[in-house]
């Protein structure tokens, strides 16, 4: 049988047109797209994969209407409280990336509570990236590789792809084997740019409120009839 990916990312996209399009405020499609996240996080489950990434706020996210801002972190900080007890009975672990420093106490205090409370989960990782950008998770790499070579922790003749990997605040977890953006755009927009170097891309039309388990069971059934090469031949492949 077919090897079920590891690791899947989500660039979670399309709440605020979903909304508008049925008349509702862009904070509708958000509801709304945390009923998928729901959704998306027990299909994962049931399929065994181990990690699953989505971005559900950006460095640049905060550009957005402080309105829009506000009422999306106490959305977080509502849906943790709501969701934690149903992460423990799946036995789903709850960690993030991003420049968390960044979010206001409260959500950061739920989001660390949420973390202590599933940490010794082994079923699926959700991972959620929050202030996240991959061009500010490679300055920070550069800047702490730099420190622990002048601290005289690093030889810089040493450092190679796994060294770079291990400043990345994804080090405890494989590349992604699957990028998923939904609503139609063609765009990675600064998302784990290091990480995606061999990854299968899927973007699908659909809106992350209407985006549902079975369309992410058929891009994992899409996903084990793709032949990944990493830089190989198609022969150099079926020899392993
Ligand atoms: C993109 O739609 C969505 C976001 C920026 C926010 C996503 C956040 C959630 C669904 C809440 C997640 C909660 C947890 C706990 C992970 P958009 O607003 O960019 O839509 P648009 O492109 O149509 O304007």
């Amino acid at each position: 049988m077919a090897a079920v990916p590891e690791h899947i990312a989500i660039i979670m996209d399309g709440n605020g047109r979903w909304a508008k399009a049925r008349g509702q405020e862009r904070f509708y499609g958000h509801i709304q797209g945390v009923q998928t996240v729901r959704n998306i996080t027990e299909a994962a489950t049931e399929a065994g994969v181990k990690y699953l990434t989505l971005y559900a706020f950006s460095t640049e996210n905060w550009n957005r209407p402080k309105d829009e801002v506000e009422a999306l972190m106490k959305l977080l900080v509502k849906t943790i409280e709501n969701e934690t007890e149903r992460l423990n009975a799946n036995n789903v672990r709850l960690t993030t990336i991003g420049d968390t420093m960044r979010l206001p106490e409260p959500v950061r205090l739920k989001f660390e509570e949420c973390m202590k409370s599933t940490e010794n989960n082994t079923g699926t990782t959700l991972n959620i990236a929050l202030s996240y950008s991959a061009r500010w998770e490679i300055t920070e790499m550069a800047r702490k590789i730099s420190q622990d070579v002048k601290n005289g922790l690093l030889d810089s003749g040493s450092i190679n792809d796994s060294v770079v990997a291990s400043y990345m605040t994804t080090k405890a977890m494989p590349d992604p084997e699957i990028l998923i953006r939904t609503s139609g755009e063609y765009r990675i927009s600064n998302f784990l740019l290091w990480q995606i170097a061999y990854t299968e891309l899927y973007f699908t039309p659909v809106m992350w409120p209407d985006f549902t388990k079975e369309d992410f069971f058929k891009i994992i059934a899409d996903f084990q009839t793709r032949e990944r090469r990493f830089g190989k031949t198609g022969e150099q492949i079926e020899k392993i």
